[in-house]
């Protein structure tokens, strides 16, 4: 729509809205961010139209201004020119203002697009970890991406577990493309190169696999891991990293990236020790505590620690409850994650509750609220 101020007739086509003063077009600029130009009539006062117009300049640069005066000199458009005006257009002159008004649109529309740099959809990445073997990882990085995608997300699992990997084994699919494949892409990769690694495993949900052989996993650069995160968030609504059981820099690099850290325990005394090793860790790293959740895995486990007992160790609250269950090996054995298999499952359901509550309601400030942090560190 064009604003009209002071303008008897309008010849265009176009609807456009009048106002009586410069205060009113401004206000109904204001209303409507998408509003992209003022056509100025010959009874509006110049100097006021000309301040109007340099404030609008910088405020609103991609709103145009169109001057229509009874008289035009060199001197008026020297001024106007300098305000920031598109055009000065003669009274009576329908013709020209109408093509004053089509080019300042066309000119509005470039400003825009240089103005409002291309939005891609940023996913989230979450990132479990244990520093202990066993915990159940890459069960639930797995489960939890299972869950993400039942829930109508595009989810990609990333195996940053380079030299000991197994979602590939988990899922039973062949990894015949792996990180290991991303590396003459390193510097360079964009989407139709991350789309070549990833192994389709369910409509939604993707795999990126760690290399086959151990001795591959120090080839792998941990700016890479970065690199891959970057693209893949482009391409995913989620990516879920599983890792391995050390803080290697690939594992920070992926925790730096991150929207959420899962931190899983199991009720046994050195996996509660390196959760509260992990913590300090994480603490003096200044990664955010409002960006971390403690996974309590095989809770029901009777060895005598309680989730209270959890709680008073980390010193933390727990966010997710799994209980133990002999259907998660056995789904593993099968090569189908137990949220698919058997969504009922009080595993499952615990799985997922914890996909909905804490993953699929986040928000995107939390990224920038975990890398501020962590730039704030000085690690970087
Ligand atoms: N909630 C659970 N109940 C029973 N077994 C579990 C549970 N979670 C994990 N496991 C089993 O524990 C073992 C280790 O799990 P895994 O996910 O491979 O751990 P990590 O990746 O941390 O080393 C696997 O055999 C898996 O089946
Ligand atoms: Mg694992």
């Amino acid at each position: 729509m064009t604003i009209l101020c002071q303008l008897a007739t309008w010849p265009g086509e176009t609807t456009a809205s009048t106002v009586d003063d410069l205060d009113t077009a401004l206000r109904a600029l204001i209303d409507d961010p998408a509003e992209d130009l003022v056509v100025v009539g010959p009874d509006t006062e110049k100097d006021e139209s000309l301040r109007f117009t340099a404030h609008l300049r910088i405020d609103r640069p991609a709103v145009g201004v169109i001057l229509v005066r009874r008289h035009v000199d060199v001197d008026l458009l020297t001024e106007a020119l300098r305000a920031g005006v598109r055009e000065v257009v003669t009274a009576g002159d329908d013709a020209a203002l109408l093509a004053a008004c089509d080019r300042s649109r066309a000119l509005s529309g470039h400003v825009r697009a240089v103005d409002e740099p291309m939005q891609t959809p940023q996913g989230k990445v979450v990132t479990v970890f244990a520093a202990k073997g066993g915990c159940g990882k890459t069960t639930f990085a797995i489960n939890i991406a299972a869950a993400l995608a039942a829930a109508d997300q595009r989810v990609c699992v990333l195996d940053l577990d380079l030299a000991f990997g197994d979602v590939a084994i988990n899922v039973q699919v062949e990894p015949l493309r792996t990180i290991s494949d991303a590396l003459p892409m390193g510097g360079h990769l964009d989407t139709t190169g991350a789309a070549s690694l990833l192994t389709p495993y369910r409509p939604g949900l993707d795999m990126l696999l760690a290399p086959v052989t151990p001795g591959d996993a120090e080839k792998v650069p941990a700016a890479l891991v970065g690199e891959l995160l970057a693209v893949l968030r482009g391409m995913f609504d989620f990516v879920v990293v599983d890792t391995p059981a050390q803080f290697s820099e690939h594992v920070l690099t992926a925790m730096d990236a991150s929207d959420h850290h899962v931190l899983l325990t199991t009720p046994d005394t050195p996996a509660l020790k390196n959760m509260r090793i992990t913590l300090d860790m994480l603490d003096l790293l200044s990664y955010s505590r409002d960006i971390r959740s403690i996974v309590f895995n095989r809770s029901d486990a009777k060895v005598g620690l309680s989730a209270g007992d959890v709680e008073r160790v980390v010193r933390s609250t727990i966010s997710a409850q799994v209980p133990s269950s002999r259907n998660v090996p056995i789904s593993i054995n099968k090569g189908t994650p137990i949220v698919i298999a058997t969504p009922a499952h009080p595993v499952s359901q615990a799985i997922t509750r914890f996909a909905r509550e804490r993953l699929l309601s986040m928000t995107a400030p939390a990224r920038h609220k975990a890398f501020a942090a962590r730039r704030g560190a000085g690690r970087r």
